[in-house]
């Protein structure tokens, strides 16, 4: 069969890996698309020094690639959003397959790409747009293509895993290790998408999409970073027998669909909060096959590669047969046009840390405001204040009720007297 031509646009940290990983493994990747693939070409704008390329035409104009008729599969590794799309848009109307990495472009702009692709009949993949290495994509899309999918949970952000890791078992600084996971290339040319959730948001926006066939919203999906977590609060957590981990939360409900990231405790016992460092790990429960847990390295150049690989080897085994032998780019053939419930109707459980004045009667008070408003202490810790003049903290742990009844009941607590400054909210999650 003749070779599969393949022009790679992008040669940072993924584009670089994904040649290393083609060339090196070139025989063995060879054997399991049953036709050679040949990267024909590269865009970009410096080399790597990573990467031999000798032999390999080189261009700094990815509309090169994207338009050359010798190419077969244009890989998009360039990130960002609007040369990205433009370029994906390009290929599509040249009648390429498309490989992404890009989660931002996928999220926020899917929708018009894969109507684009599929009006032309070819296939647009996403395996290392989300949790890098883990063939998370496959798995949901055919894997547990039998079940309904009840609830979905992830460490989908390895920069954010990497630095709460680092901070709780080395007591390292926030920005020292951001520096270090920078240096690394795990972090997004803008590591405030890390640190803030929006990289994990878009990633949880695919999944949910081919978790329950519904619209990509990641408009919808609710946002809260890592940077406000303190070492006390990791301490507290650890104290109730829960780590705190910043998760992609979703789950289909009576109510609704909720799409969500943000710290969350969660139980110490349970195989995802012993996820650590760069690693990924996504929690998927189906109605028929209950509980199941992927896990591995998250971002990087050789795990993103490795997804970039096999959506490639993918596309060559079926190119002759058309865009019809794959997947649907949603899993899906029919999207509901569900929209994702506001945050104050989810219901979730929570940590919270109120810091008080130590006076008679201000646990009681807190106790009382929770209670009229029907939400049950699971655990509660005072901590008495360490010096003359400072102040005591309540740090309670409830069980599950609506957000915007929570919202009101730390409101009230915030206006008693005896509170001072504002309530720490984590939101709090069993995976059960
Ligand atoms: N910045 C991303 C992360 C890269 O840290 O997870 C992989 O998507």
């Amino acid at each position: 069969m003749k070779p599969v031509k393949v022009g790679i646009c992008g040669l940072g940290t993924v584009g670089g890996g994904t040649f290393n990983v083609l060339t090196t493994n070139a025989q063995n990747i060879a054997r399991r698309a049953g036709r050679e693939i040949n990267v024909a070409q590269i865009a970009a704008r410096h080399t790597n020094p990573a990467c031999d390329t000798t032999g390999v035409a080189i261009t700094d104009d990815v509309f090169a690639v994207a338009t050359n008729p010798d190419i077969d599969i244009v890989v998009e590794l360039i990130g960002g959003y609007d040369v990205a799309k433009q370029l994906v848009l390009t290929a599509i109307e040249h009648g390429k397959h498309v490989v992404t990495a890009n989660k931002a472009l996928i999220a926020v702009h899917g929708a018009e790409i894969f109507a684009a692709a599929e009006a032309k009949g070819v296939s647009v993949m996403y395996e290392a747009a989300v949790a890098g290495g883990i063939p998370i994509i496959k798995a949901m899309r055919e894997g547990l293509a039998a079940n309904r999918i009840n609830w979905l949970a992830g460490i989908i952000n390895g920069t954010g895993n990497f630095i709460l890791t680092e901070m709780r078992d080395k007591g390292r600084t926030f920005s020292d290790v951001l520096q270090e996971a920078q240096e690394l290339g795990y972090a997004e040319a803008d590591p405030t998408f890390d640190v803030e959730g929006i990289d994990a948001a878009h990633k949880l926006t695919i999944l949910a999409s081919i978790a329950y066939g519904i619209p990509l919203q990641f408009e919808r999906c609710y946002t809260e970073g890592i940077s406000t977590i303190t070492r006390e609060d990791v301490e507290y957590a650890e104290e109730l027998g829960y780590r705190i981990k910043h998760l992609g939360v979703s789950n289909q409900t009576e109510r609704g669909i909720d799409l969500r990231v943000h710290p969350t405790l969660i139980p110490e016992n349970r195989p995802i909060a012993k996820v650590d460092g760069v690693l990924n790990a996504v929690m998927v429960n189906g109605n028929a096959v209950g509980d199941t847990l992927y896990v591995g390295a998250g971002a990087g150049a050789g795990p993103t590669a490795s997804a970039v690989v096999a959506d490639i080897v993918d596309l060559a085994r079926t190119l002759e047969a058309g865009s019809g032998a794959q997947v649907n780019h949603l899993a899906y053939n029919v999207i509901d046009p569900v929209d994702v419930l506001p945050i104050e109707e989810i219901e979730t459980a929570y940590y919270l840390r109120i810091q008080v004045q130590d006076k008679t009667g201000v646990l009681a008070a807190v106790a009382s405001i929770l209670s009229e408003r029907g939400i049950n202490i699971e655990a509660i810790i005072q901590k008495e204040p360490q010096e003359e003049e400072s102040l005591a903290q309540i740090i309670i742990l409830t069980h599950r009720i609506i957000e915007k009844t929570m919202n009101e009941a730390i409101g009230a607590i915030e206006n008693l007297d005896s509170t001072v400054g504002h309530v720490t909210r984590i939101r709090a999650e069993y995976l059960d």
